[in-house]
Formats: C-alpha cells, sequence, structure tokens
C-alpha cells in the first residue's frame, strides 16, 4: 500500500508568453528520499515579500479573477506587458514557491545524518515549501529544540539570517551603526532585538507614526519617520548621534537612499575642521536588499564621492562567509527563535486558502503586522 506521503498538494505558479499569471495547485509525487536527504511533512511556511516576488511577481492584482473547485481553486491575473521582458527566464514553467518552513520528518535516506532526523521538528530551506511534503537534503534541515513547534520554527531563515547578515556585514565593512528602512517590518523587529542585546546603534526609518510606536515598544531608540517634514533634520540628528555609515535599504525606489546618503554627509560634516569640494573622506554605504517600491531608484549626488549603492542578498552573503560562521549564526538562530526571532502571523491559511482573493488581497500588500502563514495539512 502506498505511504500517505508518496505524493502531496503543490502550490504552482506559472506566467504564460500571452501575459497571463495562473496560480494553482497539484498534486505531485513525492521523490523517494537519496541516502543524505529526508521527507518533511511540511505543517508551516511563512508568506514573505521574497515569495510574492515569486507567486504572484509583477502582476496587477487588481485583475485577479478566481475560477476552479473550492478544493483546487486558480487565481489569474494580468502581466502589464511593461513587466514581461523581465519575466523571459520564467515564462511557461510552472514553478513550486516558498523559500522556507518547517515541519516533520516521515521517511529517510540511509546516511546516519538523515536517519538522525526521523520523527523530529525541522526547520528547512529549499525552495517549493508551499508543499504537502518536500524531499530536502538533512543538511538544509534545522532539528529544532524540543518543545518548538513547526509554526514556531517556520521563519527561521531569510529574515533571521538577513537580520544577522546586516550586523556581520556592518562590521566587516567596518562601521559602527546602522541604518534600516521599512523597519517595523518583521526582519526590522528581529534587527531591533539583536541590536539592542548586542549593543548597535540602530537608525529605524518608518514611514507612519504607528510602527515608530511598534518600535519603541520594542525598545528602539531611534525612529524617524519619514512622512514627517522635519525628517531630514531628524534624521541627520541620530546619524550625527550613532555614528551610522551603513544603511540597509528595504524600499529600492525613489528617494530615500539619496536622502540617507546625504544626511550622513551632512552629520560627517558638521564635525569637519576643513572645508573639502570633495566631500568628507568617510565611505557611506546604502545597501538596496528589497524591492518593495520597484520603481527607479533615485541619486541626488550631495554627499560627496565617497559612497556606495548596491545590492544585497542573503544567500551570496553567506556563501561568502566561513563555514564555521555560517553555523554560529545558525545556532543563534535556533537558540533564540521563541525570543529574538519569533515571528508573527495574523492568519494561518490552507494551501486552497492561499488562492482565496479575499486573502490574497491582504498579504499581497506586504503591510506591517499582516504576515501569513501556510499549513499545507489545513482542511479548507
Ligand atoms: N535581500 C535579501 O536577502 C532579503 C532577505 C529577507 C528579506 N528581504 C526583504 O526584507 C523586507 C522585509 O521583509 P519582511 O518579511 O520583514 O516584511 P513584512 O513584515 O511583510 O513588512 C513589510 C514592511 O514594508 C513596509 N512597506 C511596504 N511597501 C512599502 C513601500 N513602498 N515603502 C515603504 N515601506 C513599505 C510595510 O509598511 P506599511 O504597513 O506602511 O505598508 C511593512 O512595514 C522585504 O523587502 C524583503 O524582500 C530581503
Amino acid at each position: 500500500m502506498a505511504s500517505e506521503s508518496a505524493t502531496g498538494l503543490q502550490l504552482r505558479s506559472l506566467i504564460k508568453g500571452g501575459g497571463e499569471l495562473e496560480i494553482s495547485l497539484q498534486i505531485v509525487p513525492t521523490p523517494e528520499p537519496a541516502d543524505d536527504e529526508v521527507v518533511v511533512r511540511v505543517e508551516a511556511s511563512p508568506i514573505n515579500p521574497s515569495d510574492l516576488g515569486l507567486l504572484t511577481g509583477p502582476a496587477d492584482l487588481s485583475t485577479a479573477k478566481a475560477s476552479g473547485s473550492k478544493q483546487m481553486p486558480v487565481i489569474t491575473a494580468k502581466v502589464p506587458q511593461t513587466a514581461m521582458k523581465a519575466m523571459a527566464a520564467r515564462l511557461d514553467q510552472s514553478l513550486p514557491v516558498g523559500n522556507e518552513g518547517a515541519g516533520v520528518v516521515v521517511k529517510t535516506g540511509s546516511s546516519e545524518a538523515a536517519k538522525a532526523l526521523m520523527g523530529r521538528t525541522v526547520s528547512m530551506i529549499g525552495g517549493a515549501m508551499y508543499s504537502q511534503y518536500r524531499t530536502v537534503k538533512a543538511s538544509d534541515c534545522l532539528a529544532l529544540p524540543a518543545g518548538t513547534t513547526a509554526a514556531e520554527g517556520a521563519s527561521w531563515f531569510v529574515n533571521p539570517l538577513t537580520a544577522l547578515g546586516m550586523t556581520e556585514t556592518m562590521r566587516r565593512e567596518g562601521h559602527k551603526a546602522l541604518v534600516h528602512t521599512a523597519a517595523a517590518s518583521n526582519l526590522g523587529q528581529m534587527l531591533n532585538k539583536i541590536c539592542i542585546k548586542d549593543g548597535i546603534a540602530l537608525v529605524n526609518i518608518v514611514r507612519k507614526p504607528e510602527q515608530a510606536e511598534i518600535l519603541r515598544k520594542i525598545g528602539a531608540k531611534y525612529v524617524v519617520d519619514s512622512s514627517s517634514p522635519a525628517f531630514m533634520d531628524d534624521l541627520t540628528n541620530a546619524l550625527a548621534e550613532t555614528g551610522a555609515t551603513i544603511a540597509f535599504d528595504a524600499i529600492g525606489g525613489g528617494k530615500l537612499a539619496s536622502q540617507i546618503l546625504t544626511c550622513m554627509e551632512v552629520a560627517i560634516n558638521r564635525d569637519a575642521k576643513v572645508y573639502s569640494r570633495y566631500g568628507s573622506s568617510v565611505h557611506k554605504q546604502v545597501y538596496i536588499y528589497g524591492s518593495l517600491d520597484p520603481g527607479p531608484l533615485e541619486l541626488t549626488r550631495a554627499f560627496g564621492m565617497i559612497w556606495g549603492v548596491g545590492g544585497w542578498l542573503l544567500t551570496p552573503f553567506l556563501m561568502k562567509i566561513s563555514a564555521a560562521d555560517r553555523q554560529r549564526l545558525r545556532e543563534r538562530v535556533a537558540s533564540e527563535l521563541k525570543t529574538t526571532f519569533a515571528s508573527h502571523y495574523t492568519k494561518v491559511v490552507s494551501l486552497a486558502e492561499v488562492l482565496d482573493p479575499s486573502n490574497l488581497a491582504v498579504y499581497a500588500r506586504r503591510a506591517t503586522g499582516e504576515k501569513f502563514l501556510i499549513d499545507p495539512h489545513k482542511a479548507g
């Protein structure tokens, strides 16, 4: 008799050459585990902005239409013609979604490392987590401490390691304090807890007073609101006080990166004894690590000549650091999963409910405190 894990539901995202997004569910076979692999019954996987990049891509969700049945729903939406060129590499391929998740190991390969995980609740990375079962390498799993649920361990990789990667990058590149944007995000709250614990000054940039309130409640000292008329002055004062010369910007498009560099330069020059027409000699860096605003980045160069704007991505960062450092970061996440790295979800949904237009309208907004968790085995 075939085991229960032999097949399972999987969520797929497809962009057709004709300019249509289609999100659907399929029943797929679960690959047999190789020696160094395990089969995990996925019980929890978050919907993060990076997942939305694949799940809905650049589709115009105001055109979304639901069809199919209650058990096997389908969502379609139009992809604007202007975005189709950038989609060339994924056209007409039905792609599984979901970067990270957690669940229980129900079958293993023959290696000792794989067998040691049998029956354990593990967090894992490797894509296609919006599935009922996943076959993954044992080395891509993190066995969770006793008493930790799959829901508590689901967001163990993307946001925690990115937040830790920011403080690591700060130190490695010789900066002493940090700036972070969209700072009331799930990741931003983790970063505040890390910085408070590690004694790092952090300048948080938010866009609404209630977001400033969320951060102050968890102990943030420097919070500036980009919607305030005093924003540039407030930011400059916070930069002068902290000495922050590196920023991580999740927004990307618009003027914010430029404003940060400008305020850094003004803050640095406050103490300058002599004038230089080339600006200060202090390196100022903005790393763009998200695309919350997909529009063009506008730089008005009022910050001298010693600066950099670049992209920052977790996986290449992890590849660049040593195996020992990777292990150190993973162990910190495991030991602080219920405190520093705790994620909060507004709703737990089944795979079919991910395709409910009323849910799509909420989680696709990427709004503060509105993160969804998928339980692929939830009924409905
Ligand atoms: N590069 C990497 O390797 C990497 C890894 C992990 C995460 N990330 C990025 O980290 C960011 C945060 O992820 P998360 O899971 O923590 O997000 P989240 O909890 O879903 O929060 C998103 C935040 O962004 C704000 N926001 C949305 N659109 C915005 C815009 N156009 N301008 C300013 N603020 C905006 C929201 O505020 P409102 O309520 O005001 O909309 C909310 O506070 C995402 O951009 C994600 O892609 C990157």
